[in-house]
């Protein structure tokens, strides 16, 4: 993880195309970031990634919280899910102070994080909606 490319495989699909397709920007966030700590040009480029971040937490959060609601999620595990998004929120702004605060000290923090974000967060909360969203993909594609 720490200098390997992440690459896409069906392994993180959560059978909709359009949150996959999110996911996979969020996959390209964190190889640009991991090739900038190999390369070691991790501080020129984390204000720019944690910016990346921000933005595309407050969308893509918002459009999943949508996608499972209109899928019916039970509303014990949608509330559960919802925290979870609502605690990453607070982790990236958490990471931005530490690196207005700290500077490259908190490049391996960041690094961590977002390792944990993508095996931690889509792997295992993510695909619990999956098998929900298969069936109701077209729909919310349909309202965008
Ligand atoms: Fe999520």
């Amino acid at each position: 993880m720490k200098s390997g490319k992440i690459t896409w495989c069906a392994e993180f699909s959560v059978q909709s195309e359009y949150i996959d397709r999110q996911h996979q920007n969020l996959i390209a966030i964190v190889n640009d970031f991991n090739q900038a700590l190999t390369r070691g040009e991790g501080a020129k480029i984390t204000y720019a990634i944690l910016n990346r971040l921000v933005l595309y937490a407050e969308t893509h959060f918002r459009d999943e919280e949508k996608l499972m609601q209109m899928a019916r999620f039970p509303p014990d595990q949608l509330n559960t899910h919802i925290k979870e998004h609502v605690k990453l929120t607070e982790e990236i702004f958490h990471h931005c102070e530490n690196w207005s605060t700290y500077g490259k000290e908190s490049l391996p923090g960041i690094g961590k994080f977002l390792a944990a974000w993508l095996l931690g967060h889509i792997l295992k909360s993510d695909m619990k909606y999956s098998k929900y969203v298969a069936k109701i993909d077209d729909k919310f594609l349909s309202v965008k």
